[in-house]
């Protein structure tokens, strides 16, 4: 077994989309093979934004059910549902005592999202990257594949382990995120500057990996592309068209430029049509599993049952180390 190890995880808010199978799950199904590697279901970092409590459950499962259906194998890498591993919690809270509110206050996710609502906003999400700080520590992480948009919080997860490592002794590794070359930050469909997010007011904006082929091919259509004409890639001065020829990149395996040169002198049109094809040929297998493994949960709650099992271990035998080291219980 290789000695890096790689975490990562999904928020279950939503269904993923296209911007976090490209940005991250795509990306683990590859680096499953080079690594041993945990992943979560962050239901805890969920409800730092208000959460529908029926609705939790059945999407944390449904994001659990996609990590089988894009293939990451249970058998090689551990998968698991962070509120069933205390000990994340538990760490969260220890770390959040040495993170400064500084630090805290500079997070882009927590700016953008405090701005979106105002005063009302909960500690949780201003504290938020403790915790994210935790799950990646507890497991001698060396690896965490994200999208863009996660770096600062693992940048910050760095500074969180280096400084408990200087002040309580060497306890930490200090972990690297792993960013996609090409796709690290998928844009809206509606609005090439801004990321394509679940919660974009535009539902044409965000392709959802369980819409069907035709609402796939409708959101494609649909899609911004930038005044002039030509499909080439130039993500300042043709960003959305820069855009839609990433998806399609991820969605075949071409190279950008191999895509240029097939659509050379062609129109938007034709171009966005071959694309929904594209996407819809990616998507279709990836949701012809999640069916099966929504009918036949039995498989999927092995799985989960087994990850916390193993993770738990892990997480146990880490958070005493470092309970030992603050000085915290009789040991
Ligand atoms: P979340 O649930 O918002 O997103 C999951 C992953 O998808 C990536 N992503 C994108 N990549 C490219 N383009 C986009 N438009 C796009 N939107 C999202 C995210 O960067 C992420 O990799 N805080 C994390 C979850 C988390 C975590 C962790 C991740 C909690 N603990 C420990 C890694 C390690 C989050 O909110 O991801």
């Amino acid at each position: 077994m290789p000695a890096e190890l790689l975490f990562s995880g999904v928020k279950p808010t939503s269904t993923p989309h296209l911007g976090n199978y490209i940005g991250a799950l795509k990306q683990w199904v590859e680096l499953q093979h080079r690594y041993r590697s945990i992943f979560c279901i962050v239901d805890l970092h969920a409800i730092t934004v208000p959460q529908d409590p029926k609705q939790m459950l059945e999407r944390t499962l449904e994001i659990a059910a996609t990590y089988l259906a894009i293939g990451l194998d249970p058998k090689r890498n551990i998968i698991f549902i962070q509120s069933e591993v205390h000990e994340h919690a538990e760490l969260g809270w220890i770390l959040g005592t040495l993170v400064k509110m500084s630090e805290l206050e500079r997070m882009t996710q927590y700016k953008d999202k405090a701005k979106a609502k105002g005063e009302n906003v909960g500690a949780g999400l201003f504290n938020y990257p403790s915790l994210m700080a935790a799950d990646i520590l507890l497991y001698d992480t060396t690896a965490v594949p994200v999208g863009e948009d996660q770096m600062q919080h693992v940048e910050l997860t760095r500074t969180i382990a280096r400084r408990f490592n200087t002040t309580f002794g060497e306890t930490f590794v200090v972990p690297q995120s792993l960013v996609q070359k090409v796709g690290a930050r998928i844009m809206s469909l509606q609005d090439p500057t801004k990321k394509m997010s679940k919660s974009d007011e535009s539902a044409l904006a965000t392709i959802m990996l369980n819409d069907a082929p035709d609402v796939i091919r409708k959101k494609i259509s649909r899609a911004v592309t930038d005044s002039g004409t030509g499909i080439s890639y130039d993500a300042i001065e043709h960003p959305a068209i820069s855009n839609l020829l990433t998806i399609f990149h991820h969605a075949t395996g071409k190279p950008i430029k191999e895509i240029e040169d097939e659509f050379a002198g062609k129109g938007y049109a034709e171009f966005k049509q071959a694309l929904a094809e594209a996407v819809v040929e990616m998507l279709t297998p990836i949701q012809n599993k999640l069916n099966e493994f929504k009918q036949d949960p039995g498989e999927l709650m092995k799985v989960l049952d087994e990850g916390r099992d193993k993770a738990q271990e892990i997480a146990a035998a880490k958070l005493k180390i470092v309970k030992e080291r603050v000085g915290l219980g009789r040991v």
